[in-house]
């Protein structure tokens, strides 16, 4: 099987670096990438925020503050590559076709963000939908998706199985804010879409047993085509 991990910057790095949650992913990552082909996209998490909270002082430019959030989810993916150690290409992959190359010799591909204007989960969707991937894994701050934003409303309900076409619709309604309700972006729910890639959504605690993940076996939502 062909597997991209899309990895929120949020959950690798809360406030500062988890050290042991990815010390548990390289670990569960090596031992997939045994028997399955792995890619793996970063986020950029708090520290990216706050460097785009501060370069809001000097500068109204997006555009150039979406590079500034790049720089830090490569800087996690270092972090990342730090952790897999062999197993990990060493060079952050700036490139979808540079992915498969990198997957072709054996090694995991890691990547951050690629250009401005998007979140990394537009990049994990694209780079699934490039490498024909099997499954796209999403690991978020949120353990799945709701029906409504679980810390407004406290009767959400966490939905088991939904379409991909439900994926757009609900992260449509998360649009408006920036980490709304959507526990994806809505151009990445629009890719995965477009793209028809089986998607798992999980949080923190079933990324620490990505093995049953993958099987299928976990407590976020299965998004299918
Ligand atoms: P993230 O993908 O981490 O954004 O990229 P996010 O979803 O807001 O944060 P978490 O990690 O899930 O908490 C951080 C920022 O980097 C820029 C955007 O400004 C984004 O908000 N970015 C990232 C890009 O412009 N292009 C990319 O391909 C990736």
């Amino acid at each position: 099987m062909r597997v991209v991990f899309d990895i929120g910057g949020s959950v690798l790095v809360p406030d500062e670096p988890d050290i042991d949650f990815i010390k548990k992913i390289a670990y569960q990552l090596t031992k997939i990438s045994e028997d399955h082909e792995v890619a793996v996209v970063v986020g950029g998490g708090k520290v990216a925020r706050e460097y785009i909270k501060a370069a809001k002082t000097f500068t109204p430019n997006e555009t150039f503050k979406d590079y500034i959030g790049i720089h830090i989810t490569r800087a996690n993916a270092m972090l990342l590559i730090a952790a897999l150690g062999e197993k990990a290409y060493p060079f952050v992959v700036q490139d979808f076709r540079k992915a498969w190359e990198v997957m072709q010799v054996k090694k995991i591909p890691i990547m951050g963000g690629t250009h401005p204007g998007h979140t990394t989960d537009a990049v994990a969707a694209l780079l699934a939908e490039y490498l024909q991937a099997d499954l796209l894994v999403v690991i978020t701050n949120v353990d799945g998706v709701y029906d409504s934003d679980p810390r407004k409303n406290p009767n959400a309900r966490k939905l088991a199985k939904i379409t991909t076409q439900k994926l757009v619709e609900i992260a449509m309604q998360g649009e408006s804010k920036a980490g709304g309700s959507g526990v994806v972006d809505a151009l990445a729910a629009k890719f995965i879409e477009r793209g028809k890639i089986k998607t798992i959504i999980v949080g923190k605690e079933d990324a620490i047993r990505l093995f049953d993940v993958i099987k299928g076996i976990h407590n976020g939502t299965l998004v299918v085509p």
